[in-house]
């Protein structure tokens, strides 16, 4: 069974102490939000899992399906199920999506065989549910591509790739009201219980369609509180200074 056990995590960049002390354990079926105010480290938890070079972790482990992989490669995490939807998703000049995907479908599933064929089949009906054109195929990886249609992007990577782990960094910000309903049925569709998800938001919104049944609360590198549904429902209405207080 798919289980993310983060203990005790401490995480630093540039010399500045960022995450202190994040343990959450997800497992396959589960939905969790991670919430907390601008600055609080949550981005930094996403990078720090799927081990971005420039984060260096000070303590604590994250093991998934019982193999330690605090100090494993991004490329080792992501054949291992790990997959982050970025923030702000950068572009890749040059490297056309159908060949990204591609070749990441590849390297995350070598075992299986796609034809061109079903691998383009698979990609444009995906396409069409999270509402991109077929014409962002033969385009460069996010290459002037709008903040919705980015997010979309991350969307379509995340069923393309089939991760175990699903971390979703701020899904919601940028996408427009149809949007929106699009990406959380993709995301609603792709649920089971083998994958567990990381919501990170601000919002109510995503989580009424995506319910999670555990809801964390980050301040300043320390999850300081784990409720259910009702703390998201809480914070909406009341902000964080509650919880500082
Ligand atoms: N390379 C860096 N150098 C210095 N500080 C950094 C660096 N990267 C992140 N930080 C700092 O780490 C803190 C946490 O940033 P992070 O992006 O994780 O916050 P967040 O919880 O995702 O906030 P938001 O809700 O605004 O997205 C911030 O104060 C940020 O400025
Ligand atoms: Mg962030």
């Amino acid at each position: 069974m798919t289980e993310l056990i983060i203990s005790n995590l401490a995480a630093s960049v540039e010399d500045k102490k960022i995450l202190k002390d994040v343990s959450i354990t997800i497992r396959g079926g589960e939905i969790h939000a991670l919430m907390g105010p601008n600055g609080a480290g949550k981005s930094t938890l996403g990078n720090v899992l799927i081990g971005h070079p420039n984060y260096v972790i000070n303590g604590g482990s994250i093991l998934l399906d019982g193999v330690d992989i605090t100090h494993k490669t991004p490329e080792e995490r992501a054949r291992a199920g790990l997959f982050l939807a970025f923030q702000s998703p950068v572009s890749i000049p040059g490297v056309k999506l159908s060949s990204f995907l591609r070749s990441a479908y590849n390297q995350l599933h070598p075992n299986e065989k796609l034809t061109i064929s079903q691998f383009y089949d698979k990609l444009k009906t995906h396409m069409k549910n999270v509402g991109l054109d077929e014409s962002f195929i033969s385009r460069s990886v996010n290459d002037g591509f709008s903040g919705g249609e980015r997010k979309r992007i991350e969307i379509l990577q995340m069923v393309m790739l089939r991760p175990k782990i699903v971390i979703l960094d701020e899904i919601d910000s940028g996408l427009d009201v149809d949007a929106l309903k699009l990406v959380a049925s993709e995301i609603k569709d792709y649920y089971s219980e083998q994958v567990g998800f990381l919501i990170i938001t601000h919002y109510q919104r995503i989580l009424k369609s995506i319910d999670p049944q555990f809801v964390h609360v980050l301040m300043d590198g320390v999850v300081v509180k784990n409720g259910d549904r009702n703390l998201a429902l809480r914070i909406e209405d009341e902000g964080y200074d509650w919880i500082r207080a």
